[in-house]
């Protein structure tokens, strides 16, 4: 009897906590399910119909020992060719949204204005055609990582005349499809962009100047989004009225110990990570203050005559602030962080003096940067919540990699533990998270690692020249639970304490989890 009376009434102080009517289990009304992939891991037809060579094309073919197993993605899941089964899986999932991005070099081969290829924009059309004929709402994300090859002969990223490119290149986009594409992506994963301006030969264009091609390449990168999203306001938006993001990849980064020193270091792996792009956009306006201080010393200390931070004028912070629509967040996995010297001399990881680690009991999965922290998630939510003012969030990517398994228990577990822990930062916190993609639709080509890491809630049989599509046990998972609009509750239910009542009230970083759940 007791124990009934109070049920009821942790039942409804929840549903006080909530105050519109729903309970903690169920996502809000409105809300978006999606499930994404990009161009170059799932397109293939990479030399056909026009399409003109972007970085990836050229890396992967110049250095295939780069990539895990040798492969390249000239073919990949072949979904130029086989969008419609892309689309039935969609249909199946019961998804409302399709994230997928296009690839600048299918439409502009030279990545300029002066070749407009007829067959990429006819691909394009009769995908989003598709779509909407089945009711699911395109995002579609404009630069996941190929630029076309031309304009990296001219500096990449680097160079701040891409600005002018990248622009133009939005243009076309919006003009050719905004009257049916509400929801836009400017850049996917913006620091792994400027990441391969630094590390050498991890990503495409493989470019090593660690601390300072990544600088410079991010400092293009904001620009350029701000003239697309001014672009779009501008001539666009009136009469398209779509809106427009940015998808900013994150750790969560938990304090080694609740020592001070290690909750700064936490604090300063978000903001060179996250804040390095969100605090221009979401935050001040500028990078943020630890970055520009540190830095700055650092590159006074080697005795350099400017700071290989690029400073920003006032005319640019103004513009900058407040340019995006929505924060689209890709989070995966948690990382331990303390105060010391780690990386290149001179890298960014240096500069942020921080060291990470992993917790040896976090579940790992087939990649080796991640590993299953559910609780991460609500904490890395909160964080965007204190820290810029609630945005609206939309959760861009979110995923598991295994072998490639049809019973992909791992991924429903890890899907059912990072859902619930969205669904208890918004029902229980109130973050404005109006929106979540899985990463992603079907197996695809996962980069340097190749063919060997899945993330896909469909298989793709690569042995087949038709390459068809199957759903996984989590395809399942993902249909049921979008149809009742709900976690199943049992799960729920044993995910309830991963953050304990005392500390409901504290900054994310001071949130102390005693009782993980997936270990
Ligand atoms: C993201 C990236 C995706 C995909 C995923 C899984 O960083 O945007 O393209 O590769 O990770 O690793």
């Amino acid at each position: 009897m007791h124990l009934a009376i109070w049920m009821t009434l942790c039942m409804l102080w929840e549903m006080n906590a909530i105050g519109v009517g729903h309970e903690v289990h169920e996502f809000p009304p409105n809300f978006h399910f999606s499930a994404a992939t990009a161009a170059y891991q799932v397109e293939g037809a990479w030399n056909t119909s026009g399409k003109g060579e972007n970085i990836w094309d050229r890396f992967i073919h110049t250095h295939p020992d780069w990539i895990l197993d040798h492969q390249n993605a000239d073919i990949a899941a072949d979904s130029y060719h086989h969008y419609q089964d892309d689309i039935n899986a969609l249909v199946q999932l019961n998804v409302s949204m399709y994230r997928f991005s296009l690839s600048w070099s299918r439409i502009l081969p030279t990545g300029d204005l002066n070749v407009i290829n007829h067959d990429g924009v006819e691909y394009y059309n009769a995908l989003i055609n598709g779509l909407l004929s089945v009711k699911i709402q395109p995002m579609v994300t404009l630069y996941h990582w190929d630029l076309p090859q031309p304009l990296q002969d001219l500096g990449g990223w680097t160079n701040p005349i891409m600005a002018d490119y990248f622009e133009q290149y939005a243009s076309v986009a919006f003009s050719l499809f905004g009257d049916r594409v509400k929801w836009w992506i400017t850049f996917n994963e913006p620091s792994h962009v400027s990441s391969a301006y630094a590390d050498g030969h991890q990503f495409a264009p493989a470019v090593e100047s660690h601390g300072i091609g990544d600088y410079l390449a991010t400092h293009t990168i904001l620009q350029s989004h701000t003239r697309a999203y001014e672009l779009y306001k501008k001539q666009f938006r009136r009469k398209q009225h779509g809106q427009i993001g940015m998808a900013l990849f994150s750790f969560w980064y938990e304090p080694l110990t609740r020592s001070p020193t290690d909750i700064a270091a936490a604090e300063r792996g978000l903001e060179f990570e996250l804040g390095w792009f969100a605090n221009p956009i979401f935050g001040s306006g500028d990078y943020p203050k630890v970055m520009r201080e540190r830095v700055d010393i650092n590159s006074k200390a080697e005795g350099r005559v400017r700071s290989r931070l690029p400073y920003f004028s006032r005319d640019w912070i103004k513009r900058m602030k407040g340019s995006c629509d929505f924060f689209g967040l890709n989070h995966y996995t948690s990382t331990l962080a303390t105060t010391g010297e780690d990386g290149e001399k001179p890298s960014r990881e240096r500069d942020s003096g921080v060291v990470v680690s992993e917790d040896a009991s976090w579940p790992t999965t087939n990649s080796n940067w991640l590993r299953v922290v559910p609780w991460g998630m609500r904490k890395m939510l909160n964080y965007i919540r204190l820290k810029y003012n609630n945005p609206p969030v939309f959760i861009t990517e979110n995923g598991y990699s295994d072998e490639g398994q049809l019973n992909d228990n791992g991924r429903v577990e890890f899907y059912s533990g990072y859902i619930s822990e969205m669904l208890k930062a918004i029902n229980v916190d109130g973050c404005n998270v109006i929106g979540y993609t899985a990463w992603s639709l079907i197996d695809n080509f996962e980069w340097n690692q190749g063919y060997t890491k899945k993330f896909g809630l469909f298989s793709v049989d690569y042995s087949n020249k038709t390459r068809p599509r199957r759903a996984k046990k989590s395809a399942n998972f993902f249909q049921e639970m979008i149809s009742n609009n709900r976690v199943p509750e049992e799960i729920f239910e044993l995910l309830r304490d991963s953050v304990p009542e005392e500390n409901k009230e504290k900054h994310p970083l001071q949130f102390h989890v005693p009782f993980r759940l997936w270990m």
